[in-house]
């Protein structure tokens, strides 16, 4: 499996993460279950008119923590804005409860990738594994 796709089935199996945004100085967070690899990058989906949109595109720096299993995984960095259909219908079609609020050509969808990323999977009994994708 690579880092990517790692990443990606920590956060599939734990099915919530939260995601952590910048707000100026303001930290926010916020619950989102959305993961999927496409094209070897980490996507998650969001909705353009929420508050966290506006927050990634006013600065794309950001921080996800999901706990599974025992152990704990953060991944550090930005989230890019990709405003292509094709990740956008991969994503629906791999969370299809998504498809009752979002289509892959409506205004709103969003899917956006992570670039510069770390991540580090953490327990109370091993020493903490980070790698890059
Ligand atoms: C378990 C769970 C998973 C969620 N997953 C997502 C998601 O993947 N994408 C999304 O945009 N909102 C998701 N939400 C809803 C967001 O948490 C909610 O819209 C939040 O208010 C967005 O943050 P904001 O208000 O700062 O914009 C999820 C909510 C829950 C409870």
């Amino acid at each position: 499996m690579s880092n990517v796709e790692r990443a990606c089935a920590f956060l599939n199996e734990a099915q919530t993460y939260y995601l952590a945004t910048a707000e100026g100085d303001q930290p926010r967070v916020r619950p989102f279950g959305t993961a999927l690899v496409f094209e070897d990058r980490l996507y998650i989906q969001t909705g353009k008119v929420k508050d966290v949109s506006k927050q990634l595109a006013a600065n794309p720096k950001a921080e996800i923590c999901a706990f599974q299993g025992g152990k704990w995984i953060r991944i550090a960095g930005e989230l890019i804005n990709d405003d292509r259909r094709e990740p956008k219908a991969a994503m629906l079609e791999s969370h299809p409860s998504l498809k009752a609020m979002y289509s892959a050509d409506d205004d709103n969808t969003q899917v956006l990738y992570f670039r510069n990323a770390t991540a580090t999977i953490s327990s109370f009994t091993e020493a903490p594994e980070v790698f890059s994708f």
